[in-house]
């Protein structure tokens, strides 16, 4: 293996940048040409690479974003755009590729692998958490201390008026983030796409807590579960206090990466380096009980990362 190639894909997550920088700095120490691919899966079918030295990834690890910059591609979805695509690899002389990004990008990456036999191995990068066989995605945690942050705030003012708000946050089809963020802060509920939620039973409660003299009120939304705007029209004319809507939208995908993140991206980076040289073809890193694993793409595509639901009793429990 003499030359290997990096791009993130889909939605930006922090923590990318440090993934990116490692997968260069380890690539080149161990005597690899590393070459970056811009506006991923996109810049793949262009041919928009471009030779990445130690320099060009000096002082990216505090940065939020990704300096290879990203796009959803939908030309990648076609045998055409892929069969481009696997044609600038080849043209590139590029030996192995590390696609860092979430689902979409995972799975488009095992499907020019099985296409074309390029040896992929992927870092699972997105704030949502929904990737089965990793323990944490590069991006998340930096995203929930975002999201607490946010939601401390709207408290402070929850408090202020005596009102309930209704905080949306993202995740697609994954509660992960509502729920975490629910515990984080203390929300009277987390509304997420696992649990049907009784809106009877919700608003009796939330006036039994206000009876009891509680004067805010913060109840946080997946966008997986319908959105916040479709729960306060649930919620308003049975809790009967006044209501305000927060969606919090990319805020979520911004902002310097925390030590958690930039320390998970670096390791996972490096260990996808490790994975080409050690002949690995079709793997994603992953964090399992604090060790970077290698897990066949095969295993990780297609499936739902379980959420443990047993946190969503100890939310209810301590709300
Ligand atoms: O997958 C990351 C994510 O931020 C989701 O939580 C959200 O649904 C989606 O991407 C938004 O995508 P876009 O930035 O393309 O609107």
């Amino acid at each position: 293996m003499k030359t290997i190639a990096v791009l993130t894909s889909g939605g930006d997550s922090p923590g990318m940048n440090a993934a990116i920088r490692a997968v260069v700095r380890v690539g080149i120490r161990s005597g690899l040409k590393v070459v970056g691919i811009e506006r991923g899966y996109c810049g793949l079918i262009d041919g928009t690479f471009k030779e990445m030295t130690f320099a060009s990834v000096a002082g990216i690890t505090e940065k939020g974003g990704t300096i290879l910059r990203t796009s959803r591609c939908g030309e990648f979805y076609t045998p055409e755009g892929r069969a481009k695509a696997a044609e600038q690899l080849k043209k590139a002389k590029i030996d192995g590729l590390v696609v860092i990004g979430g689902e979409g990008s995972l799975t488009g990456a095992k499907i020019l692998h099985e296409e074309y036999g390029i040896p992929i191995v992927g870092i699972p990068g997105t704030i949502d958490n929904d990737i089965a066989e990793t323990d944490m995605c590069v991006g998340v945690d930096t995203c929930l201390n975002t999201v607490v942050d946010a939601i401390q705030k709207l408290k402070d003012t929850a408090t202020s008026h005596e009102r309930a708000f209704i905080v949306e946050v993202m995740g697609r089809e994954s509660g992960y983030i509502a729920l975490m963020a629910a515990i984080a802060t203390g929300a009277e509920a987390a509304v997420i796409p696992e649990i049907p939620i009784d809106y009877d039973k919700l608003a009796a409660r939330l006036l039994e807590e206000r009876k009891r003299g509680k004067i805010n009120c913060i109840i946080v939304v997946a966008e997986g579960a319908g959105g916040a705007i479709n729960v306060a029209k649930n919620l308003q004319d049975k809790i009967g206090y006044e209501t305000r809507i927060s969606i919090l939208g990319h805020i979520q995908r911004g902002g310097s990466p925390s030590a958690f993140d930039r320390l998970l991206a670096t390791r996972m980076g490096a260990e996808a380096v490790k994975a080409l040289l050690d002949g690995e073809k079709c793997v994603m890193i992953g964090l399992k009980m604090g060790k970077m694993v290698r897990v066949s793409l095969e295993k990780v595509i297609g499936r739902k990362k379980e959420l443990d639901l047993s946190l969503y009793d100890l939310a209810l429990i301590l709300s």
